[in-house]
């Protein structure tokens, strides 16, 4: 089995790459963010808690959003693998996972970063907000929120499976192409 999370900050190309990654390695793709975003657009009672937060590029509580990610893995109990997408977000959420997978008798294989500089997020997220209808796309200010919130509360993360030698990072500048094959390059040796 091959756990992937796709790590980086908002805006470095994690949902782009993991949709042609699960092409390529059948793997199910798993990103908290659009799950948050399908309870909001159905206003459940998830939903309308976790609305309050991301609205303003803040990172809801850590049991709600495990419990959701929680459902989604035990409810394809039989996926070849999983490429987290936005998750884990804070040190608790990753030991969350960690205990997750253990349950499951896996583990995670690899955290994969997605370097990009920061004015060319906040580029890159001003333009999706054209397009993609999310509020935290279209203020400058709650993208740059966001950024600080992945610097203080997400970073971290990447320090936590690097203490496993399971971190690595991945120059995000150039086409879609181009990052892609440097992520394919990287799991292939993984599983070579
Ligand atoms: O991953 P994505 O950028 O789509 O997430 C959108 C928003 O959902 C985040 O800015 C945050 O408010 C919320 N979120 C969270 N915890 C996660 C994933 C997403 O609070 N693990
Ligand atoms: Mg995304």
């Amino acid at each position: 089995m091959i756990n992937l999370i796709l790590f980086g900050p908002p805006g470095s190309g994690k949902g782009t790459q993991a949709a042609k990654l699960v092409e390529k390695y059948h793997l199910l793709h798993i990103s908290t963010g659009d799950l948050f975003r399908y309870e909001m657009g159905n206003d459940t009672p998830l939903g309308k808690k976790a609305k309050s937060y991301i609205e303003k590029g803040e990172l809801v509580p850590d049991e709600v959003t495990v419990g959701m990610l929680r459902n989604k893995v035990e409810a394809n109990p039989d996926a070849a693998g999983f490429i987290f997408d936005g998750f884990p977000r804070t040190i608790p959420q990753a030991e969350a996972l960690d205990e997750l997978m253990a349950e499951k008798g896996s583990r995670i294989s690899a955290l994969l970063m997605l370097d990009v500089p920061d004015e060319e997020l906040v580029k890159r997220l001003l333009e999706r907000g054209k397009t993609s209808g999310r509020k935290d796309d279209t203020d400058e200010s709650i993208i740059r929120n966001r950024i600080e919130v992945y610097k203080s509360e997400t970073a971290p993360v990447f320090d936590y499976y690097q203490a496993k030698d399971k971190a690595e990072k991945v120059y995000g500048l150039g086409s879609i192409e181009e990052i892609f094959e440097r992520l394919c390059n990287r799991i292939d040796a993984l599983v070579a």
